[in-house]
């Protein structure tokens, strides 16, 4: 075998964002208020470059707003085929803890469109409040069916649909861009750190959406898929402001970080669609914190006195006597 030169070797082709003729299915894509939820932002970001998205919601009026907004803004078809569809049952909403909800979004994605590209398992709640003395325990349940068991579903019917996709790796796996099928977890900063100080629920289910990305990414990586995971911190959606939020503990939520801006659900949406496209070709197993810092450090709160290296009593025992 000849060694590589300039000569004869070809540049890699370059990665793009574009999702142009890719099918994603984004779960939890509605959003209350008006607003814009996780959800609601991927699914609109993944239309605006390119991609037919398939809104499902358990709300499904909140997801066929999502398809207006983006209907509204992309046109309602692109190339023949709707730019945005929302899944329901007879005009009930989809729950992604229910296993037939889950096979049939696909199935309809399929027959829509002919093929799933992206899974974005977004949908996730609170849960109940509580610790492990006084959380109640059908709450608890219930609440790791919706964070955990809904994504393992969702990806069960929706990672054999992406198998039906060509693989292009490029020649003996070197240089191509596309691989089958990309799902994307969300889980959140509660799930890397353990700082819930009410509730116990969210950052276990989320902490399992973490290792679950890095336990799908390492089965289905043989078979072209990646699995990657973005971990938001305190973005401000409906999710957060719905039930009423003071203007004080807005602020403090924006405190919590090292950027001191408060993010939103644009910021984790831009997160997924990176991870959605080839340009993230070379990336699975991930865990992406979309937090403006807030776990990359210890935050002191301005008025808080930053404990020094050396305490005060150290250092006075350290400095020489003072001499009479
Ligand atoms: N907002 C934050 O500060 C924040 C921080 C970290 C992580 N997250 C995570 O981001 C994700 C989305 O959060 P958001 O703030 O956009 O929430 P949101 O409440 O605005 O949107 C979530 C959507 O999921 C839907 N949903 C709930 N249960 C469902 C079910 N069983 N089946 C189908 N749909 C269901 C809701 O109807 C809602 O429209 C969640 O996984 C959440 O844990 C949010």
């Amino acid at each position: 075998m000849s060694p590589l030169t300039n000569d004869n070797y070809t540049s890699p082709p370059r990665p793009t964002l574009s999702l142009v003729g890719k099918v994603a299915l984004v779960t939890g894509s509605g959003s209350s208020l008006g607003g814009i939820g996780n959800g609601r932002a991927s699914a609109i970001l993944l239309a605006e470059v390119g991609a037919h998205v398939v809104c499902l919601d358990i709300q499904p009026q909140l997801a066929r707003e999502t398809v207006e907004m983006i209907h509204s803004e992309f046109g309602s078809h692109r190339d023949g085929l709707p730019t945005a569809i929302s899944v329901s049952v007879e005009g009930a909403g989809m729950d992604v803890t229910k296993e037939e909800d889950c096979k049939r979004a696909v199935e309809e994605c399929l027959s829509v469109f002919g093929r799933l590209d992206v899974l974005v398992n977004n949908v996730g709640v609170s849960g109940p409040i509580g610790t492990a003395i006084d959380v109640d325990p059908k709450g608890w349940a219930r609440g790791l069916e919706v964070n955990v068991t809904g994504m393992m579903l969702m990806a069960k019917y929706a990672i054999p649909a992406m198998l039906r996709n060509d693989v292009r790796r490029g020649e003996e796996g070197f240089g191509g861009t596309s691989l089958r099928g990309s799902v994307v977890n969300i889980a959140s900063v509660a799930g890397l750190q353990g700082g819930t100080p009410n509730r116990l629920l969210y950052p276990t289910s989320k902490g399992a959406v973490v290792n679950m990305t890095r336990a799908m990414a390492n089965q289905h990586a043989a078979q072209g898929i990646r699995v990657n995971c973005v971990c938001p911190g305190m973005v401000f959606t409906p999710m957060m402001y719905a039930r009423g939020m003071s203007q004080e503990e807005r602020e403090n939520r924006r405190k919590r970080s090292l950027l001191q801006t408060e993010g939103n659900g644009w910021d984790t949406g831009c997160s997924v669609r990176f991870l959605a496209s080839d340009q993230a070709r070379w990336i699975t197993g991930a865990i992406l914190p979309v937090d403006a810092g807030a776990t990359a450090a210890i935050i002191y709160p301005k008025n808080e006195r930053v404990p020094t290296r050396v305490s005060e009593s150290e250092s006075a025992s350290n400095k020489p006597e003072a001499k009479l």
